[in-house]
Parts: structure tokens; C-alpha cells; sequence
């Protein structure tokens, strides 16, 4: 089963083109050999726009996997994980909580990133941050975990093998 995927990247320079976006082609490519890619989207850091795309992308595209690079910081303009959890119906820590820890042992940078994850009806939406090192390192930890939880969010009732 292949599981469609939309990669937003959030930032007011790449939405503006006043900055290349690396991230989302980095995050692309890690992705599509096992993901069908069906949009990379490049929004600015305004909450409405976020969660409406967010909104858009599970509720009328349906798209599986939702992945966001950006706006995870501390910055006065960062607010994609306060966009993230006003559309998400259950939060996923451990997706999160894996990848601060994992990138603290990379970088004491790496609890600097509040992103978020959390599922969406039967979509499963990530944030992870912005630059593409980051990024990359990030989906990397996670990467093994997703295909079964999103077998489990679409209604997989057997039972967990391991
Ligand atoms: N995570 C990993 N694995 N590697 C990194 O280099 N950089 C951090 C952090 N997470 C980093 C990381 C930094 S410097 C910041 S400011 C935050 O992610 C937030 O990034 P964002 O605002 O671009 O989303």
C-alpha cells in the first residue's frame, strides 16, 4: 500500500521566492520511494493559511501524511505547531518526543523545535523544523514508525506483531 504525501515547507522568504526552498526537495526525496508525493506546497508563517491548508490537504484532498518543515522555533513569527493543533484531533508525542531527543544528541539546538504531530480523521500530520539539515534528521527518526501508525489511523484492527 502506498501512502500519499503533501510536504508543506512554512516560511515567509520561500513563500515571497526571496529564498530557496531546499528543505522540502530535500524531505521529497527521501520520500518517494515510499510515498506517493502529490503536492510540496511553500506557505508563509500565518496561522490561518497554515491550518487551512492543513484543513484542505486532509479534508478534501484526503492526502495520508501531511509533513511540514518550518516555523517550529522560537521566533516571534514561528507558529506552525499553534496552527498544527487547532486542526488536530489527537496528539502523536511520540513522534515528536523522539525527535527532540534524538537531535539533542546531534545538537543542544534541537529542543528548540516545539513542533508538533498529531492525527487529522485518517491523516497524520508532522511538523518538523525548517533548515534542511534539521529537517532531514528529523523525518529520519520517525520514518520507520510511520507506515503502521497510519495503518492504524485508517482502521487496521489486527493485532501489533511487534
Ligand atoms: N534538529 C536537528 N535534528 N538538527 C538541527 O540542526 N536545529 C534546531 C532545531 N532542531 C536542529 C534541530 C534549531 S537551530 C531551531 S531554531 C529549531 O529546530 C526550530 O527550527 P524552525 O523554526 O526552522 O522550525
Amino acid at each position: 500500500m502506498r501512502y500519499t504525501v503533501a510536504i508543506i515547507t512554512v516560511s515567509d522568504k520561500g513563500s515571497r521566492g526571496e529564498r530557496d526552498d531546499k528543505s522540502g526537495p530535500a524531505l521529497e526525496g527521501m520520500l518517494k520511494d515510499f510515498y506517493d508525493v502529490r503536492k510540496a506546497l511553500i506557505i508563509p508563517d500565518e496561522i490561518d493559511v497554515i491550518s487551512d491548508t492543513l484543513k484542505a490537504l486532509v479534508d478534501e484532498e484526503k492526502i495520508d501524511l501531511i509533513i511540514t518543515t518550518g516555523g517550529t522555533g522560537v521566533a516571534k513569527r514561528d507558529v506552525t505547531p499553534e496552527a498544527t493543533r487547532l486542526v488536530i484531533d489527537k496528539d502523536l508525542p511520540g513522534f515528536s518526543e523522539i525527535m527532540r531527543i534524538e537531535s539533542y544528541k546531534i545538537t543542544p539546538h534541537g529542543i528548540i523545535s516545539r513542533g508538533i504531530c498529531g492525527i487529522r480523521g485518517e491523516s497524520i500530520i508532522i511538523n518538523l523544523p525548517g533548515n534542511t539539515k534539521a529537517a532531514t534528521e528529523c523525518l529520519s527518526f520517525i520514518m520507520a514508525a510511520l507506515p503502521h501508525a497510519l495503518s492504524k489511523v485508517k482502521g487496521d484492527t489486527s493485532d501489533c506483531a511487534q
